[in-house]
């Protein structure tokens, strides 16, 4: 047997600064900094989330070496997420991982965000080892800023065969939410209210657009509306119907993504499915891919709570496969905000 496979990641793309160590693809550490500065104003502020990593990027790279318990020259390579996400959060991590890997003397690879959220189903735990997905898979990529549905055929290779069109799922939670007077970010707070709430009590519109895409634009309209006449007539109306509101939304965003999520699968005749990105955590979709997995015999894959939200671990699986291939990129690549796959 080599050498252990040993991969320093680095994600910087929004707002949490968080760097993994892992070791022939077993996780060792994951160090996540989230950033609260945003909570007071309704959402991510570029120029605050940049200075922010700029604070934390060094404690977190080295708290993340220091708990898997390897020396600096153990690293094999260093990965970054290139993007997409907010340039000047961006910038932090691929500067300081090309720094780093200069120094160090080892092979730096570029990590496409979208990709890792899919790849974190192959991050191992000792102790926890578990079957990772079988290809081909599709992978519903659900967060505050993409909605897509993923025909997973590699590691490497990835088809985008639907996305939104407008707002992603997790923005229509985010912005509804926000209209109800909740906190940012909404969905958690949406997730929870919706518990206690009748998920039948309103009925919004449902977008009616071909093949495998999604939109949300008109549902987060639809929902103003209803607001905006109920509000009319009582002045009341957000406060006495909050949990109804939450829940009633909440079902209509998981309807139209399972939706589309079911064509796909028949009509592909693959029924391997997994769930990605921030939207993943909310507990009725979660359930909602149970119920399927039952229903329809699909095989799932839900991650773990902690690789919901942004995190280095899933840079890390993503930069691990790779290296496998020996592909390595070049201190000359800048990061990109848009999105690539
Ligand atoms: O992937 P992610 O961390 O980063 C961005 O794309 O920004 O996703 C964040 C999104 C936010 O829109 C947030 O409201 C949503 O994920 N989210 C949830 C839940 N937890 C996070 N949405 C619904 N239910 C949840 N439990």
């Amino acid at each position: 047997m080599g050498n252990p496979v040993n991969i320093l990641a680095i994600e910087s793309s929004c707002d949490d600064t968080s760097a993994a160590v892992l070791s022939d693809g077993f996780l060792l550490s994951n160090v996540i900094a989230s950033q609260k500065v945003h909570e007071s104003y309704g959402g991510v502020v570029p120029e605050l989330a940049s200075r922010a990593h700029q604070q934390n990027i060094i404690p977190v790279v080295h708290e993340a070496i220091k708990q898997s318990g390897l020396a600096k020259e153990e690293l094999s390579a260093i990965a970054f997420t290139r993007g997409p996400g907010l340039m000047g959060s961006l910038l932090v991590g691929t500067s300081f991982a090309k720094g780093l890997s200069l120094s160090l003397n080892i092979p730096l690879i570029e990590v496409n965000h979208l990709q890792a959220h899919i790849l974190a189903h192959f991050i191992q735990t000792k102790g926890e080892e578990k079957e990772n997905p079988q290809f081909p898979f599709l992978c519903l990529l659900v967060s505050g800023g993409n909605s897509q549905i993923v025909l997973v055929k590699s590691p490497r290779d990835m088809e985008i065969i639907g996305q939104t069109i407008d707002d992603a799922a997790g923005e229509a939670f985010d912005k509804c939410a926000k209209v109800m007077g909740l906190p940012y970010p909404g969905g958690p707070v949406i997730d929870k209210l919706a518990k206690e709430g009748n998920e039948k009590a309103f009925q919004f519109c449902k977008p009616q657009i071909p093949n495998y895409d999604y939109s949300f634009s008109g549902l987060k309209t639809s929902f103003l509306y209803l607001l905006r006449d109920e509000l009319k007539k009582n002045p009341n109306f957000i406060e006495e119907n909050k949990n109804d509101l939450c829940a009633s939304l909440q079902y209509t965003v998981i309807d139209i993504l399972m939706t589309k999520l079911r064509k796909a699968v028949k009509d592909l005749g693959i029924n391997r499915v997994a769930v990605a990105g921030g939207v993943s955590a909310n507990s009725a979709l979660r359930a909602a891919f149970e119920d399927h997995a039952k229903r329809y015999k699909w095989t799932i894959h839900i991650p773990k709570f902690s690789y919901t939200t942004d995190n280095g671990a899933m840079v890390a699986i993503a930069g691990y496969f790779k290296y496998l291939d020996k592909e390595f990129c070049d201190i000359s690549l800048p990061p990109f905000s848009r999105v690539e796959m």
